[in-house]
């Protein structure tokens, strides 16, 4: 008797940047659904409701303990009404059906393949979608017209499928590395996104790139991606040159929370050799006579940024992630301090100034919050 009244009710600050939010999860089970819910939307281009559902989720993410009952939910951030309902579902009936329904829907597991390849979006698995085109087979048959980015994509589809490892991520590590020195000595290069924050696997590996002599990373990108096209790395790439200067709205005007760094998408191509750490042998490559349905390589989505010195702590800040950290920092700077964060720059509104920062605890500070650690950025 009694049994849930001694459930304690659970406590968490309203943004998620003021929390910490580490990878052990006790709470999967509603965190996944909600999860599912949240990419729905977002796929279906319902950027609100998707926002709504990672929020929820994102408390959950930072719960103590699995939740045992309602109760336990009240007076927590964040959780509406739709949320609450997914919930309960599960904690009574061991499922959401909302949450079943979405996922067997032929609309839904249609934009799941269709986005899956890269340089595929909503907007456009949406058209193909109207156009009766559900799969890849369907996709091929029909051939709509790809681009370069598409056509990469569908060709790698099964590599950029698998999760990739924190060895693989490290192996990828020591190649840019070393493309990086030989490019520009002096030159620094640090594991962002997910990696940093201490995810085991991810679907990419990003990469942040510096010189500690403010000027001296211009230029760096094309070099950078000539050292590793001359030495069979990359299957694709396409390169952003840097607009943060140029832009007519000068510095750190976040409407747009897309920053401006000089950046480069590519799909890597790892081999076993560079897996083990030796030497890249030139011979490696495939001519013709590819091994059916085995082959000593594989494809990687591997994002690069290249920041100056000044704006170095603004972008390691801004590219770990998680997603939804990010948006939260943002928001808390916003709301709660007029300021305006990104990944170049911070502004504060009511100084009517720019404050500098070397360091991410700098940037914290700033912001009026305790330090967070990467490792406990997980929301
Ligand atoms: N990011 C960004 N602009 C982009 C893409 C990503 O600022 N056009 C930032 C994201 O906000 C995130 C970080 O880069 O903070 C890493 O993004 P991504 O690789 O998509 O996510 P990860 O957290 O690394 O997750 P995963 O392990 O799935 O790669
Ligand atoms: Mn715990
Ligand atoms: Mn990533
Ligand atoms: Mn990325």
């Amino acid at each position: 008797q009694g049994n849930e009244a001694e459930v304690a009710a659970f406590s968490v600050p309203s943004y998620a940047c003021q929390r910490r939010t580490t990878l052990e999860n006790h709470n999967t089970v509603l965190t996944d659904a909600l999860s599912l819910l949240a990419e729905n939307a977002e796929l279906s281009e319902e950027d609100g409701r998707g926002v709504a559902f990672r929020r929820a989720a994102a408390v959950l993410k930072a719960l103590p303990k699995p939740v045992a009952s309602m109760t336990q939910l009240r007076g927590l951030p964040c959780l509406g009404e739709h949320s609450l309902r997914v919930i309960k579902d599960i904690l009574e009936n061991g499922a959401s059906s909302e949450v079943e329904s979405t996922k067997q829907s032929e609309r839904y597991k249609a934009l799941k393949v269709l986005t899956g390849i890269f340089g595929v979006g909503a907007r456009t698995a949406d058209r193909w979608i109207r156009d009766g085109i559900h799969n890849l087979r369907q996709l091929q048959d029909s051939g709509p017209t790809l681009n370069r980015a598409q056509q990469a994509g569908l060709e790698h589809y099964d590599d950029l499928n698998q999760p990739v490892s924190k060895s693989d991520a490290d192996a990828i590590g020591e190649v840019v590395e070393k493309a990086v020195v030989s490019v520009l000595p002096g030159a620094h290069m640090t594991l962002i996104g997910g990696f940093r924050r201490g995810k085991l696997t991810g679907h990419d590996v990003d990469f942040l790139i510096t010189h500690p002599e403010e000027g001296r990373e211009v230029g760096l990108m094309p070099k950078l991606v000539s050292w590793l096209e001359s030495q069979g790395f990359l299957l694709y790439q396409k390169t952003t040159r840097n607009s943060y200067l140029e832009s007519k709205d000068g510095p750190a005007r976040p409407a747009s929370n897309m920053d401006r760094f000089e950046r480069c998408f590519s799909i890597f191509k790892l081999t076993k050799e560079e897996k083990r750490g030796t030497k890249h042998p030139e011979t490696l490559t495939e001519n013709g006579t590819k091994p059916a349905g085995h082959k000593p390589w594989r494809a990687v989505r591997v994002d690069l940024v290249v920041s100056p010195i000044s704006q170095f702590a603004f972008a390691l800040l801004g590219w770990t992630g998680s997603k939804l950290f990010e948006r939260e920092l943002r928001r808390w700077a916003g709301h709660e301090k007029s300021m305006s964060l990104s990944s170049h720059a911070l502004y504060d509104n009511r100084q009517s100034k720019y404050l500098r920062a070397t360091s991410e605890e700098e940037i914290f500070a700033h912001l009026g919050l305790e330090f967070v650690p990467p490792s406990e950025r997980n929301a």
